[in-house]
């Protein structure tokens, strides 16, 4: 058992001595990213806590420390990130518009997209939320980045990773070199190496999808679900159905341990709920990155052509065997 203690700036920066072309300023990226989610971290974990002194205004306090969370995160992101160099503009799920970096800031090269805070209804049940996050390369030549930059197709991203806050907390991520967890060591501040080239077995036993939507699926999404449950499920048994309602959880469950996530379009979503930029496509490759597949239902999710910042797409993420298996019943055209 190596006792090798590899902290994730230590990781990035023999990543970067691996890549002669890296230039140091993307390591900056995933550097200073890693200080903000510690201070996610630090108030995520806390929140169980404002929830007990805040039970006497338990209503206000409660639903206000998810909105608080919501936009604590997000702003923490955008501080840690907006004077230091490496970026040209970011985009956030909480704000419409994408998020310039003031005059007084020196701009770079770097297009970070993000969700601060995702699975945040999931608080005050103390159920594990996550961070998203995505880095690509602006396209735009000069001065400020501007929406071009940040409506890129999936297969441009540079990195991408994510945040688990849970029973312990890890970043998982991807620059396109397979995909390597960390998992935060509270005694030290630091992200520890936990988990090196993650892989995504290529079939698993468990599906991932809100049955509560099922009146609302297409057919063929409601054919695949009875296939996994019926004797002859490709497995020879039924599936597990494990739906946690935090996003960044049911996926991190499903590249340890294999099968299917879904947030297929139905009458509600007819593009589905899920964020392309902000969900959809960082998750996507990581998934890819891991050797399993990602596809909105006809096509790979990181091939379509955003057109809105805000887009939605529908998902079916995971093993690639089940990932077929699923675009069967549900990709008519296909
Ligand atoms: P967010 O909290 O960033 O808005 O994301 C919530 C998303 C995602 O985390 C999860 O997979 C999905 O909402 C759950 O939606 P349903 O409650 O409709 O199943
Ligand atoms: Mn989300
Ligand atoms: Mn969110």
């Amino acid at each position: 058992m190596s006792n090798k203690v590899i902290t994730l700036e230590r990781y990035i920066i023999e990543g970067e001595r691996s890549h002669p072309g890296a230039t140091g300023n993307f390591s900056g990226v995933l550097r200073d990213l890693s200080l903000a989610i510690k201070i996610i971290w630090r108030e995520v974990t806390k929140a169980g806590l404002v929830n007990i002194l805040g039970m006497a205004g338990s209503e206000n306090i409660h639903g206000e420390s998810q909105k608080k969370l919501d936009i604590f995160a997000d702003e923490t992101i955008f501080k840690a990130m907006d004077h230091t160099g490496h970026l040209a503009v970011m985009g956030t799920e909480e704000h419409d518009d994408i998020l310039p970096i003031p005059d007084k800031y020196p701009i770079g090269k770097y297009v970070l997209l993000f969700d601060p805070l995702d699975g945040s209804s999931n608080i005050e049940a103390n159920v594990s939320v996550g961070t998203i996050f995505s880095v690509y390369r602006r396209i735009s030549q000069v001065g400020k980045g501007m929406l071009m930059d940040c409506i890129q197709p999936g297969y441009k991203q540079i990195a991408s990773g994510y945040v688990v806050y849970g029973s312990s907390t890890m970043l998982v991520y991807t620059t396109g070199d397979g995909v390597h967890g960390f998992t935060l060591d509270p005694s030290i501040g630091e992200f520890l190496l936990s988990h090196e080239n993650i892989r995504i077995p290529s079939r698993g036993k468990i599906y991932s999808v809100n049955e509560g939507n099922y009146r609302y699926w297409t057919d063929g999404v409601k054919k695949y679900i009875k296939h996994l449950q019926e004797e002859d499920a490709p497995t020879h048994r039924p599936y597990s159905a494990r739906y946690i309602g935090s996003l960044v959880a049911d996926i991190h469950r499903t590249l340890l341990y294999g099968g299917i996530f879904l947030y297929p379009a139905d009458t509600r979503f007819p593009d589905g709920k899920l964020r392309l930029m902000y969900e959809g496509n960082p998750l996507a490759m990581i998934v890819e990155q891991a050797g399993g597949a990602a596809v909105d239902g006809s096509r790979r999710i990181l091939d379509v052509v955003p057109t809105r910042l805000h887009q939605r797409t529908p998902v079916f993420m995971g093993s690639i065997d089940d990932v077929a298996d699923c675009q069967r019943f549900v990709c008519a055209g296909c």
